[in-house]
């Protein structure tokens, strides 16, 4: 494949994942997308949350309530030229290392707010998550057509407890409850949306110049030209290298329900957003997107699905062409990985992937050697970094009841943390018969005691710690803080020695009594 195909294949993509505080609207609007998209030809008017299973995907389970074709963990559809893949990250606020793992494979991040709720805890702190890892983010506030806080209040909000700079590229017309259309402020035209029934086509749009756009909406528009004045006086225009690095956030508004707003997201992220860049790797070199296939694995799925073969890594390609069928390098298991059976499992009967370029993300199947991180690729050997782990909030040991299945077990509990699934804590004092989990999110457990009782076979045990605040030291301090009361030290199975705590206060004492250990907060901390 030659190389200005794989540039030009990967300058029309866009790969993103939309990311909120649960309810705000994200479901809602990945329909809208993809009814805009006509991926789907009609998209459900409503949105039962009844019998949703956390652990499953939501677009498992909007397949499942709904009939429709939407993939479970990329959508891919192909708009004005251009490829657009919506990585889906999940929507519960419980289970969260998972949505910070699919940020790691993204080039940029769609943020829903509920424009009644403003910034609510979860968007706090994906905001923050994407901030620091430098992804930059297109702000969208949703359900428009109710009543909800006053624009500037809300750019206010961002700007203030997020410390990025709202650029809003359309700007209402008519107050949150009362939504006729935007004022496009990039195109200096009015779209007035008309309503269709219960949102299930794509709305009616039609375009008029300002002075139409005065008769049609009389006060309500001068009202939205007064805010735009307003905007551009305050300098809260749309800059593209401020917000490629991430130090602004274009704004947009919407009512994902009524799919008001969907086109001129869709417009905005073909046109502003940025498509895949060289990725650094692990020595922080980049690797142009045009070199030789390589990719990461940013989420592992299984167990999950009876129905088909059922161990999938989900990959994202950073650079070079992807041929089903190759053979590709396994840079952590130093070993050849056949990908005869990857898949881009999209629909319900999975497609098969012939080709993907850099952005795409593919799924391999029967890939249980590979791990969370890890890298593949062709040509020039490349290491991706890992991906940060996050720090662990629960704590418990985990054991089998049956010693007798000792072995089953301990292969059960190997895979589940090379899959990222818990992360595994050991400890001579432990031994090892009951390690330790500890997890972000105290789902994480269910996951891991359900999958060893269906797949290893393996009934077990948990009894929960008392901890809840976990800080890197070095392997050497674990001697010196052994036998002290309230704290714990465990070695990572990626090395990275930890002393857990109580809480925060028994962490202070301890840091008081030996000041010569240093507590690091884990990199990913939010
Ligand atoms: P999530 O995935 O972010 O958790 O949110 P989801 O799309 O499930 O939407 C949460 C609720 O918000 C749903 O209502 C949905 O219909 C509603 N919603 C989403 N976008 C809009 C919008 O633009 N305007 C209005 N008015 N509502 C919106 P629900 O009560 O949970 O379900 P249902 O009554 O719609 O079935």
């Amino acid at each position: 494949m030659s190389s200005p195909t794989v540039l030009a294949e990967a300058a029309r993509r866009r790969t993103f994942a939309v990311i909120s505080h649960p309810d705000a609207g994200k479901s809602t609007l990945t329909e809208a997308l993809a009814l805009h998209a006509r991926v789907i030809s009609e998209a459900g008017a409503t949105h039962g949350k009844a019998g949703r299973r956390a652990t499953v995907s939501d677009w498992m389970e909007m397949e499942k309530e709904r009939g429709i074709s939407i993939s479970s963990t990329a959508l891919q559809f192909e708009h004005r030229g251009h490829v657009v893949n919506l990585v889906d990250t999940p929507g519960h606020a419980d289970f969260s290392e998972d949505t910070y793992r699919v940020l790691s494979a993204v080039d940029f991040a769609v943020m829903l707010l509920d424009g009644a709720k403003g910034l609510e805890p979860q968007t706090l702190k994906l905001f923050d998550v994407c901030h620091r890892s430098g992804i930059p983010v297109i702000t969208v506030v949703n359900k428009w057509d109710r009543p909800g806080l006053d624009p500037l209040e809300l750019l206010d909000q961002i700007q203030q407890r997020i410390d990025i700079r709202p650029t809003p590229l359309t700007w209402p017309i008519g107050i949150a409850g009362d939504f006729r259309g935007v004022l496009d402020r990039r195109l200096g035209h009015a779209v007035e949306y008309e309503r269709t029934s219960g949102g299930a086509t794509i709305a009616g749009e039609t375009v008029h110049s300002p002075d139409d756009a005065s008769t049609v909406f009389g006060d309500a528009w001068e009202e939205a030209v007064g805010g735009h004045e307003l905007l551009a006086a305050d300098g809260a225009d749309h800059d593209p290298e401020e917000f490629l690095a991430g130090r602004t956030t274009p704004v947009l508004f919407a009512a994902a329900a009524l799919n008001f707003g969907v086109t001129q997201l869709l417009d905005v992220m073909l046109e502003l957003a940025p498509a895949p860049r060289p990725r650094l790797d692990a020595q922080g070199e980049p690797r142009a997107v045009d070199s030789p296939f390589s990719a990461f694995v940013f989420k592992i799925q299984a167990g999950m699905n009876t129905a088909h073969r059922d161990h999938v890594a989900f990959a994202r390609i950073c650079s070079g062409v992807f041929e089903r069928g190759e053979v590709v390098q396994h840079t952590q298991g130093g070993r050849p990985f056949a990908t005869k059976y990857a898949q881009n499992l999209f629909g319900r009967d999975r497609e098969t992937t012939d080709l993907a370029y850099p952005g795409d993300v593919i799924g391999l199947v029967n890939a249980s050697q590979l791990g969370i991180g890890d890298t593949l690729y062709l040509g020039p050997k490349v290491e991706y970094p890992p991906i940060p782990q996050f720090a662990p909030e629960h704590f418990a040991t985990i054991s089998a009841r049956d010693t007798s299945r000792f072995k089953q077990f301990r292969r059960g509990i190997e895979q589940l943390d090379r899959e990222g699934v818990v992360q595994v804590l050991r400890s001579t004092l432990r031994g090892d018969q009951s390690p330790v989990l500890a997890a972000v999110g105290p789902m994480q457990f269910e996951v891991v005691t359900d999958r060893l009782q269906r797949e290893f076979n393996a009934e077990t045990r948990l009894d929960f710690l008392p901890y809840t605040l976990a800080r890197r030291i070095q392997p050497a301090d674990r001697e010196t803080l052994a036998g002290i009361n309230g704290v714990e030290t465990f070695e990572r199975s990626d090395g990275t020695a930890l002393a857990v705590f109580s809480d925060r206060w028994r962490l202070q004492f301890v840091s008081r009594q030996h000041p010569d250990i240093t507590f690091e907060s884990l990199s990913a901390d939010v």
